[in-house]
């Protein structure tokens, strides 16, 4: 679908969290005119009129779209996402959308979801949309208390657990969990995962060592959000017309010749199978 630029109005936004300060929000937006999209998806959004001197929309996953609202739900971390958790009832936002490529779902394969951070919000609308809930695992890495995030809609739909990073030994043993999991998943199910680069890098490396089909959701920083500017390249073993099949080897290496290509981000992506990603 070709996107499309819609001035939207605020209908509420509900923080997360029981810190004196609020760090995490729920943005609920009136719909836009388009009627779909397809979990892994994102918007480009800019508060109107610009609060600060950041011109540039920012991407967010879109986290639910019915027909009554779209919600997108973020985390405060620098001038625009400031900006918008002082947005009020009535305020209006600009927003681009649908963009991007989406997650696969496959219904009758068991699938793996790791989700590090702000990392989970994608997943609201994959899980919400998934046709067998049953068929998904959950697990969720994150350092600030766990009312932050919109867990508790994803944990009443599926399998899910949450590991609080609060030291460097909780973190190791989330790795170690992770690790574990994706050899548990590699023969026959499907790995999607959503964070932070190096969450995301771990990740590749594992799946690739045992063979496990794992699909990345880049959090990668854009400036346009529609392919025009080169501001999100990433380098990926994609072939030029950008969808055909990469071929693996048996290491579980991308059988190119050569270091990969530049492509961008919000144009090929966001999602990406982990063979593809160079980081
Ligand atoms: C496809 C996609 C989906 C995303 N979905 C969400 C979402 O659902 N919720 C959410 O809260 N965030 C999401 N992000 C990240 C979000 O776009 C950034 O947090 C946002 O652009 C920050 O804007 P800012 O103006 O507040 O910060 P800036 O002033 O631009 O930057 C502030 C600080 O944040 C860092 N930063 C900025 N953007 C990123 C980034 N993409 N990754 C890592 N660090 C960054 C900068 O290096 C800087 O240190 C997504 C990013 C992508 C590409
Ligand atoms: S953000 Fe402009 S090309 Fe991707």
């Amino acid at each position: 679908m070709t996107p499309v630029i819609n001035r939207l109005k605020i209908l509420d936004i509900v923080p997360f969290g029981n810190g004196p300060k609020h760090e995490f929000f729920a943005l609920r937006l009136t719909p836009p005119n388009w009627e779909s999209s397809a979990p892994g998806q994102f918007v480009m959004l800019r508060p109107l009129p610009a609060r600060s001197d950041a011109l540039c929309p920012r991407p967010f996953s879109i986290c639910k779209l019915t027909g009554g609202h779209l919600i997108v739900f973020f985390q405060v971390r620098g001038r625009i996402t400031a900006d918008m958790a002082v947005l009020e009832p009535g305020d209006e936002v600009q927003v681009t959308g649908p963009l991007g490529n989406s997650l696969p779902v496959h219904a009758g394969r068991p699938t793996l979801i790791l989700a590090g951070g702000i990392g989970i919000a994608p997943f609201v609308e994959y899980v919400e949309k998934h046709p067998r809930p049953a068929a998904l695992t959950v697990e969720f890495g994150h350092r600030y208390p766990l009312e932050c995030y919109p867990f508790e809609g994803i944990a009443e739909k599926c399998a899910a657990r949450s590991h609080e990073e609060k030291s460097e030994e909780d973190r190791a043993g989330f790795v170690a969990l992770m690790e574990k999991r994706i050899r548990d998943f590699a023969q026959e199910g499907l790995i999607l995962a959503c964070g932070p680069t190096p969450f995301l890098r771990l990740i590749r490396d594992v799946s690739l060592s045992c063979g496990a089909e794992a699909h990345l959701c880049l959090e990668t920083r854009m400036a346009c959000g529609i392919g025009a500017c080169l501001g999100c390249v990433i380098k990926a073993h994609l072939p030029a017309d950008g969808d055909a099949p990469v071929r693996i080897n048996p290491s579980g290496r991308a059988e190119s010749p050569d270091e990969g290509r530049f492509v961008r981000t919000c144009a090929c992506g966001p999602n990406f199978r982990a063979d593809q990603v160079i980081f």
